[in-house]
């Protein structure tokens, strides 16, 4: 390494003169590439789907957490603009890469998507620039998959460019954490792309906290989300035995989290969902494997989150067969297809389980929710109906399955034959209409 390399490289950071490329303009890539842009960098869009790329070059938004304004304002400043191919990627002194890490059918890891791009990556690395990979994925994929990929070129990590891991935190719809406000680590495959990688996040991000490792910084990220499965499948547990012993699990788990230290609120509900949880402790599963070693936690967190929208089609049939409906007879209205409140994010959402599981018993399904009109594209032919009294009339059953703020419980519930609420979103409305997951 050319310690000018180095030096050049850190300097152009420091100045925000460094020129970023991020590589997946998607609910990670957009807002980091809109944040690099609004602290001084130019920034190039790497994106394949060319509708998107079109939509940033017009300053169109189509990412929830983000104002319209803000990307409209960069993209005519000309700080950000997006591109479908890797042309020029050998200008930039960064690149960051933020592209899906789904699972195969068989729930092992799927990297396609990294591969792709560091192949791509590849023809265009260059002495001096730094590489970040922000997808979350197993320990190992930036020192054991990219890097020898990388190396194809004939320059060699550390020595000519930097390689590092920043996993990315966003929790799309929180209105506090953001992309800037959101601590990030990092990890580089060595001392010097540890350096430039935390100089460069530094000039985005409020808080950067270095780890010894690309690996660390991997695990770090999958063990969070670990964390948050585990909890969630230990609450949905908690549901089930409720349901047994005739207790309200959301009046247990209230006054449990009064208790002011040792404990920390998580809820049920009717699964997991999202492109996060639900996939990335079997990445951690599957590496854990060469270890020789086996992670009972993940396994047995997967079975019980999975196996929650089965116990909401119990209950639903439950409650229909105390109205005297057979449920191949019945109409029930799911209310809410997203996988969380206030975004329009369907991916792995267990309402869109639910609605399957009914759909194939002959429940006539239909849904109301106000981010996502139509569910096409989700895999269920169905389009989003007004939640009007007539539709609530209409139907013999209501399960809310996303709690979004916007929807009016209290009119559900008034208009509605039966509620399941599998949110607690009824809270506060006392009423015999409802019963709780
Ligand atoms: N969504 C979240 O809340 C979240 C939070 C933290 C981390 N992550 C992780 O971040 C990564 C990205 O997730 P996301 O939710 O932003 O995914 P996304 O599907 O919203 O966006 C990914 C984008 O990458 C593009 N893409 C795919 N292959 C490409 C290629 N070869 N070249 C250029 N563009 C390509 C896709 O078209 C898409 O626009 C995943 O590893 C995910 O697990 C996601």
């Amino acid at each position: 390494m050319k310690a000018e390399d180095l030096s050049r490289v850190l300097t152009l950071i420091r100045n925000h003169q460094a020129r970023v490329g991020v590589v997946g303009l998607g609910y990670v890539g957009l807002p980091f590439a809109l944040e690099a842009a609004q602290a001084g960098f130019q920034v190039t869009g790497i994106e394949r789907n060319p509708a998107r790329v079109a939509m940033v070059n017009r300053g169109e938004n189509y990412i929830d957490d983000i104002r319209e304004e803000d990307l409209q304002a960069a993209v005519q400043a000309g700080q950000l603009r997006a591109q479908v191919s890797f042309d020029g990627v050998e200008e930039l002194d960064v690149v960051v890469i933020a592209v899906p890490t789904p699972l195969t059918r068989h729930l092992t890891p799927d990297l396609q998507y990294i591969v792709g791009v560091t192949e791509a990556l590849s023809e265009h690395v260059r002495p001096g620039q730094l590489i970040s990979l922000e997808s979350t994925t197993y320990p190992g994929t930036t020192e054991e998959v990219m890097k020898p990929i990388l190396e194809k070129s004939g320059l060699k990590a550390e020595e000519d460019f930097f390689l590092a891991h920043s996993p990315e935190r966003v929790d799309p719809g929180n209105k506090r954490w953001k992309t800037k406000n959101t601590t990030k680590v990092v990890g580089g495959v060595g001392p010097r792309s540890l350096e430039v990688a935390q100089a460069f996040y530094g000039q985005i991000i409020e808080k950067v906290v270095p780890v010894s490792s690309a690996k660390a910084a991997e695990l770090v990220k999958v063990f969070e989300n670990t964390f948050r499965a585990v909890n969630i499948a230990l609450v949905n547990e908690m549901a089930l035995l409720c349901d047994r012993m005739g207790l309200d699990v959301w009046e247990v788990l209230d006054a449990a989290f009064t208790k002011p230290f040792g404990i920390m609120p998580f809820y049920p509900g009717p699964g997991v969902g999202g492109h996060c949880i639900p996939l990335d402790p079997h990445y951690l599963e599957w590496k854990a494997r060469e270890y020789n070693f086996f992670t009972h936690f993940i396994t047995l967190a997967g079975e019980i989150n999975r196996k929650m929208p089965e116990f909401v089609r119990e209950k639903a049939y439950r409650l229909l067969n105390q109205m005297g409906k057979a449920p191949s007879q019945s109409k029930v209205l799911l209310l809410g297809l997203a996988y969380k409140n206030d975004i329009s994010d369907w991916r792995e959402s267990p309402a869109l389980e639910v609605a399957h599981l009914l759909q194939a018993d002959g429940v006539e399904v239909h849904y109301h929710d106000p981010y996502i009109p139509d569910a096409q594209q989700a895999g269920l032919n169905l389009q989003s109906e007004p939640l009007n009294t007539a539709l609530l009339e209409a139907m013999d059953l209501v399960i809310i399955t996303t709690a979004h703020q916007t929807v009016d419980y209290a009119f559900v519930v008034k208009h509605a034959r039966r509620v399941l609420d599998t949110r607690n979103a009824t809270h506060g409305l006392k009423s015999d209409k409802v019963v709780l997951l």
